[in-house]
């Protein structure tokens, strides 16, 4: 419904002279009020943990990378050069979601990604460790849309959900390799990783 604000209407009543400029000048000051589907605070809140977890993943993702480049395997450092740039876009997703619902992203600070790993094996285990942490932090999300009825946000979220199931299956895909190959002889792994990323 439309609503005029009362130091609106004033201004209108001030500068008519007729119907024609009453209508003019309505055209001009008139602006709905801000937002039919307000961001509810307790999902902002969780969507806001959520940017520290992408963000962090990214960060996390980055620094294995590194490991593995220092470490003479550039395909996996390519691997999970480009896993954590998906992250950071998965970070960004949210932000801008947050601001456009009429909500505030906050950016925070993230704490120190591991530097050294055993093997890749147990790096690998920390992924696919770290893919299923997420997963059931999308999970709850989802829940708290549904307990807020907050039905767009649970609509959004689905593609997370989505995008959930394939960076598990992506990450126990390379697991299961290892397992097959063990910690040694990772020249051909190294080599074909890239092939095992959804999108290549
Ligand atoms: Fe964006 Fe893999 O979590």
């Amino acid at each position: 419904m439309l609503r005029i604000r009362r130091r609106d209407y004033q201004k209108y009543v001030n500068e008519c002279c007729c119907y024609r400029c009453f209508f003019h000048n309505f055209v001009v000051y008139y602006k709905p009020e801000k937002q039919l589907n307000m961001l509810n605070k307790k999902v902002e809140k969780i969507l806001n943990e959520q940017v520290e977890k992408e963000g962090y993943s990214s960060s996390l993702y980055l620094a294995m990378a590194s490991w593995s480049e220092v470490n003479g395997m550039a395909g996996v450092a390519g691997w999970l050069y480009a896993q954590s740039d998906e992250e950071r876009m998965h970070m960004l997703k949210i932000i801008k979601f947050i601001n456009e619902r009429g909500g505030k992203a906050v950016v925070p600070a993230f704490k120190q990604p591991g530097k050294d790993y055993p093997s890749v094996k147990k790096m690998f285990e920390e992924v696919l460790k770290h893919e299923q942490y997420i997963s059931a932090s999308i999970n709850e999300i989802v829940a708290l849309c549904m307990a807020e009825k907050d039905y767009t946000t649970h609509n959004w979220i689905q593609w997370f959900v989505s995008e959930q199931i394939e960076e598990e299956a992506n990450a126990t895909a390379i697991l299961d390799k290892l397992n097959m190959l063990g910690d040694k002889n990772l020249y051909v792994f190294d080599r074909d990783i890239m092939s095992l990323r959804g999108e290549d």
